[in-house]
């Protein structure tokens, strides 16, 4: 349980330190009031077993049994996005909220799968948040990346068929990597050699990364690192049961992008106290601190920090040392770390000797 103070000092230190978030899925910032909108804005009928209203949805979303649970409503809730419009008020919507809280760069995931199985364009989707990514820049000055996430459940030809499907997207750099994401234990990651594969060999400079070690054991993330090649891994929680794994990804500095909130949500543990954030730090494996699917798991990235901080009671260098691991685990080009960087050390300047 939450064992230290957010004093003022700390929420605004927290609040204004640049934050990169490297792990939020886009139809997982939608919204109950959007969702509800959307359906009718798009003539949508939700099935009668989804909660019926935003007050519903709040009760049941506060008691998923586990992942695929939590999954059953997430691939309901974005059956409302339609239009090209639907996605770039969806994305635009997360911008904005990531940006007030303090989140200098977003790497933000969608699911093509969940979108064309229904009868929407994969260009409708991508051009849609590639709007907003721009408009967002624009607006907020935050840099933007999309990442094209693999449906595991889904079998590997329909996953070469998206990656077929997205070529013009990579090719032109609008989508920047990929991942896998979806239910885990039942799929691990040898299914999706070939996908890697193929997609490593048409782009070598792409980025790719992988959900593993959420539900899913050790053997999960190691098997992601040497049959999908991919540079980090999300969750990653269960790394901690192996100290080989451990001290690879110390060696190698591979970025977990942790998602505290959403490991609650989904029972992967009891509280965030239980996580292994501290031994993380301590054994030099870095992470970031993520929101995963805010509006399902009731906190953005900021909540993420401030949960985090009440448990752990990092120090201001320990909180830049953090956010710092995370820009070093970003795919911005070199101008934009040294700019997110020299904002790390300002803040902590402004902020150390009053906390
Ligand atoms: N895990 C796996 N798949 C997902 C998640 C998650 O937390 N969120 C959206 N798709
Ligand atoms: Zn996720």
């Amino acid at each position: 349980m939450a064992k230290y103070e957010c004093n003022e000092h700390m929420e605004n230190f927290l609040r204004e330190l640049p934050k990169c978030e490297h792990h939020v899925h886009l139809e997982g910032t939608l919204e109950p009031s959007l969702l509800f909108n959307l359906a009718k804005r798009n003539n949508i009928t939700l099935p009668s077993h989804f909660p019926p209203s935003v007050e519903a949805c709040a009760v049941r979303y506060n008691n998923f049994a586990d992942l695929q649970d939590f999954l059953d409503h997430y691939y309901i809730g974005m059956s409302v996005l339609i239009t090209e419009n639907d996605f770039y008020d969806l994305a635009m919507e997360y911008f904005k909220k990531a940006h007030s809280d303090g989140c200098l760069h977003s790497e933000v995931f969608f699911d093509p799968q969940g979108h064309v199985e229904r009868g929407i364009h994969i260009d409708t989707v991508v051009e849609g948040f590639d709007r907003a990514c721009k408009k967002a820049n624009e607006l907020f000055g935050t840099t933007n990346k999309l990442i094209m996430c693999l449906l595991r459940h889904l079998p590997a030809e329909s996953g070469l068929k998206t990656i077929d499907d997205a070529h013009k997207h990579f090719e032109s750099g609008v989508i920047h990597g990929m991942g896998l994401d979806s239910s885990e234990k039942p799929f691990p990651p040898h299914l999706f050699t070939e996908c890697y594969k193929t997609l490593k060999d048409r782009f070598p400079q792409v980025g790719l990364t992988a959900h593993a070690g959420e539900e899913g054991d050790h053997t999960f993330v190691s098997n992601s690192l040497d049959l999908l090649t991919v540079s980090r891994i999300d969750h990653g929680v269960n790394s901690q049961h192996d100290e080989q794994l451990m001290t690879r990804l110390a060696q190698n500095q591979t970025m977990l992008s942790l998602c505290p909130l959403s490991n609650v949500k989904l029972q992967v543990v009891k509280d965030v106290s239980e996580l292994p954030i501290d031994t993380f730090f301590n054994k030099n494996v870095p992470f970031s601190i993520n929101s995963d699917d805010p509006a399902y798991f009731g906190g953005y990235i900021l909540d993420n920090y401030r949960a985090v901080h009440t448990r752990f009671g990092f120090s201001t260098e320990q909180w830049r040392q953090i956010a710092l691991n995370g820009i070093n685990g970003s795919w911005c080009d070199e101008d934009r770390k040294t700019e997110l960087r020299q904002l790390v050390h300002s803040i902590h300047n402004k902020y150390k000797d009053l906390i």
